[in-house]
């Protein structure tokens, strides 16, 4: 598919089948991923694959709301960068999101980010700590977000040319 058209057709999905994303897709997706750009190729990320559905609910309790999909989700990739290894963590780790949201759109898998970064937990704490607490992942692993991944049970419709904002984009000067 044309790749301007794959951008139109990507959206946020919420809603899941609860069938199981095939075990290939998952691996495009994460190859996508870790094909990402990064800042003087330090790719800082750590992925970190999640399938068993406790854990998923539970996951999906680590903010008050925006994370309540991750209960019906198939699978969720926590993404993680490393804060020693570079500044642009944040950055590196977006495009990796990006990426792999853009990859599971395009092989029919729908995703949708979850913030995780700067996000509180109910009852106090960071949504980090609750994750770190949870999967155990190590105090220089920093999160960035979760990619909740399952098979599409909603169809948004696709967004069309003629209604982006062109007022967004300026030429020469401001
Ligand atoms: C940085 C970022 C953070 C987001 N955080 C959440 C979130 O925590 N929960 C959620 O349901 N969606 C989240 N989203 C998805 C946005 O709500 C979604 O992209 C936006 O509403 C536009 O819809 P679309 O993706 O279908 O085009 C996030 C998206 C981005 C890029």
């Amino acid at each position: 598919m044309e790749l301007l058209r794959i951008f139109q057709e990507r959206r946020s999905i919420r809603s899941y089948t609860g069938e199981p994303v095939p075990e290939e897709a998952l691996k495009q997706i994460l190859q996508a991923g870790l094909l990402s750009a990064s800042g003087r190729a330090k790719r800082p990320w750590t992925f970190l694959v999640v399938r068993e559905r406790e854990t998923l609910q539970k996951m999906a309790r680590c903010r008050p709301a925006g994370a309540g999909m991750l209960a019906q989700a198939d699978c969720a990739v926590v993404v993680l960068g490393d804060e020693e290894q570079t500044d642009v963590w944040v950055e590196d780790c977006s495009i990796a999101m990006a990426n792999m949201h853009l990859m599971a759109d395009a092989l029919g898998v729908g995703s949708c980010w979850v913030q995780g970064r700067l996000r509180e937990a109910p009852g106090g704490g960071t949504a980090e700590e609750f994750l770190r607490d949870l999967l155990g992942f190590p105090e220089h692993l920093r999160l960035e977000a979760v990619l909740s991944l399952g098979m599409p049970a909603e169809r948004p419709e696709p967004r069309a040319l003629d209604t982006l904002d062109w007022s967004k984009v300026h030429r020469e000067r401001y």
